[in-house]
């Protein structure tokens, strides 16, 4: 990665910490924890990370989260994520979590979460990194199940700043959570989600007028839809585009094909994100390597990315 890239400061918007478990790390915590392991090594598991859509990637990725059993686990992931954001100069970050997926194997809340929130508050203390919390509904579960979430969850209100949606896209518009989404900023939590990755921009409307998102995360599709894209820009809603991801689940054919530049000339307020890093080759700074390589992106649009994601901060 060119040097002038990884020295902007940049903040990391769209980053689900269980994507962030590498071969390496999911090996180790399977050895810890004793778990068998459907994959001889971790060459083999690599190998699996070839994906032809959105569900495919989610199988595998539910698949490695059960190795996390632990706090000590949570806090190794989110530790070994923020070191690699040091490394890249990503001095602020929003991550999510997917409280559902460790909950539905009988991993407690408060485990999870104490962990995360741990790694968080030395990653403040010792490398610098400001952070805030985005918890996210397992949009393939009823809402009634998000209801249950956000209930365990408000004992610990302070250790978030939102709520997210993501999983499963097509088949789950954002309208089916609608109510949940109006406790959550009842009780002040900041709304995102997760729409116009795979689903169409229809969702993006109702993530906008159901659920009241501040942000949207991927949006990609938003630029099918002019009367969208107009909206979009005159309210400049910021998008946290993940290219690297795009193109590992067949959003996009090849990077050459992306539209994030494309709207960020038309003033759509988008920014860069790895989303699930460790199954789609590369963190933040990867990704910004992407569009140099391969969209001729300049130094120019990249200070103007990394900008954007500094304004797009909820907290
Ligand atoms: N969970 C983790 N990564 C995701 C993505 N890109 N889309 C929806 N849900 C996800
Ligand atoms: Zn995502």
């Amino acid at each position: 990665m060119p040097e002038w890239l990884n020295a902007l400061p940049k903040a990391e918007l769209h980053l689900h910490l269980e994507g962030s478990l590498e071969p390496e790390l999911l090996f180790a915590l399977a050895e810890r924890n004793q778990i068998a392991l459907p994959w001889a090594d971790v060459e083999t598991l690599r190998a699996a990370y070839a994906f032809n859509n959105l569900q495919e990637f989610l199988d595998l990725y539910y698949a490695g989260a059960n190795v996390l059993r632990t706090e000590q686990d949570f806090y190794d992931l989110t530790w070994a994520y923020l070191q690699r954001c040091k490394a890249q100069n990503v001095i602020h970050v929003e991550p999510f979590f997917d409280p559902q997926t460790h909950t539905d194997r009988g991993i407690p809340f408060e485990v999870v979460l104490r962990g995360i929130q741990q790694a968080l508050l030395d990653g403040e203390q010792q490398l610098g990194i400001s952070h805030g919390l985005i918890l996210s509904f397992l949009r393939h579960l009823p809402e009634e199940e998000a209801f249950k979430t956000l209930e365990q969850a408000m004992p610990f209100r302070d250790a978030f700043i939102g709520v997210g949606l993501d999983s499963s896209e097509k088949g789950f518009p954002p309208r089916l959570f609608e109510r949940v989404f109006a406790k959550a900023r009842s009780e002040g939590l900041h709304a995102v989600a997760h729409a116009g990755e795979e689903g169409p921009p229809e969702y993006i409307w109702e993530a906008l007028d159901l659920l009241k998102i501040k942000r949207i995360d991927h949006g990609v599709r938003a630029i099918e839809d002019e009367r969208l894209m107009q909206r979009i820009i005159d309210e400049q809603i910021p998008l946290t585009v993940c290219p690297l991801s795009n193109i590992k689940l067949c959003v996009f054919e090849h990077m050459g094909q992306h539209n994030i530049l494309e709207m960020l000339e038309r003033g759509v307020k988008v920014t860069v994100n790895s989303d699930d890093p460790a199954y789609f080759g590369g963190y933040v700074g990867e990704n910004f390597a992407a569009l140099h390589q391969h969209l001729g992106m300049t130094e120019a649009q990249a200070k103007r990315l990394a900008q954007n994601s500094l304004d797009a901060r909820l907290v």
